[in-house]
């Protein structure tokens, strides 16, 4: 069976996903196309022409993840938490109109990076900078009780967008009992405090500029991620760590090929192993 697939997007033309995907069915021996295509207009319009044309699956980037969302005719836990899709999945006719089931593996995703990088979670003190999508995303799996982390605090420029997440998320995932969620703004983060990991999912890095967090932080800390990535896998954000000797220091690149990955799980049934394609797409990045 080949498996028609394709990422929609606005813009699309930079997107990685073919490669990625395109790697991980050479890996397991698996045929598939997949293709870019641009969603100037509507979401529903593109993807109607594709799943009539034979299409399998497909991902959704920015700006068409809500529109995915209400296409869907199911949608997995993660997604309904999410409320937001970055997966479609045909999954046949009922009543003659087609099925789509609706994912989001964007925390998987991330969560599936952190365990290939062996990043202490059990006990941990994590804290999280920025309290945007990307933050709402990563949260289920840190909080789930079976992760058995400590405390998670979240800091931001404004603590209400944090305590409305943490609302939200407090009442679709089993935190345990014993999990402690703060919310914190930049200024009450005292040098003195401890976190085990720290992880930066403002947008900072993109435009080369530092969270204004103590440096005593990082000095305190065994791992730091960066959501961001580069050619080089470094970011400012990470660079700053390292240059306060934190050891374990990673860019965002592994946590987009995970979830490029549990989308494939999802299409295909194979979970693939993506240490050989993060390499791989650092190496075709590095050529860019
Ligand atoms: P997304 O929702 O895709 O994650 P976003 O909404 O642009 O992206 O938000 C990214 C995060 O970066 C936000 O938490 C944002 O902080 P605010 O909630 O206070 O807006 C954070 N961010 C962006 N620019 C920042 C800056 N100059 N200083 C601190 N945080 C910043």
């Amino acid at each position: 069976m080949t498996f028609k697939l394709a990422v929609f997007g606005n813009p699309i033309e930079h997107s990685l996903s073919p490669l990625i995907h395109q790697h991980f069915a050479s890996q397991y021996g698996q045929d598939i196309t997949y293709e870019r295509i641009l969603v100037e207009h509507t979401f529903a319009q593109k993807a109607d022409e594709f799943f009539s044309s034979g299409g399998f699956g497909c991902n959704i980037t920015v700006p068409c993840k809500l529109n995915a969302l209400d296409y869907a005719t199911e949608l997995t836990p993660r997604a309904k938490i999410a409320q937001a899709v970055n997966t479609l999945k045909f999954t046949g006719f009922v009543n003659q109109k087609p099925q789509f089931l609706g994912d989001n593996t964007d925390g998987a995703g991330f969560f599936q990076d952190l365990k290939r990088l062996n990043c202490p979670l059990k006990g941990s003190n994590i804290l999280i900078l920025g309290a945007g999508g990307a933050t709402r995303g990563i949260l289920p799996n840190l909080m789930d009780y079976r992760t058995k982390v400590k405390s998670i605090t979240v800091a931001n420029r404004t603590t209400a967008k944090i305590r409305k997440i943490f609302e939200n998320l407090q009442e679709q995932v089993d935190t345990g009992a014993f999990l402690e969620l703060k919310a914190s703004n930049y200024e009450s983060l005292e040098p003195d405090m401890h976190f085990d990991v720290i992880i930066n999912a403002t947008s900072l890095s993109m435009n080369n500029e530092l969270p204004k967090i103590p440096p005593e932080l990082y000095s305190h800390a065994q791992f730091v991620y960066d959501l961001y990535y580069t050619k080089d896998g470094s970011t400012i954000f990470t660079n700053k760590a390292r240059s306060l000797n934190v050891e374990h220091c990673y860019d965002g690149l592994g946590m987009l090929v995970g979830q490029a990955a549990q989308s494939y799980e999802l299409w295909t049934g194979v979970l693939p192993d993506t240490e050989n394609t993060i390499n791989y797409i650092r190496s075709v990045l590095q050529q860019q």
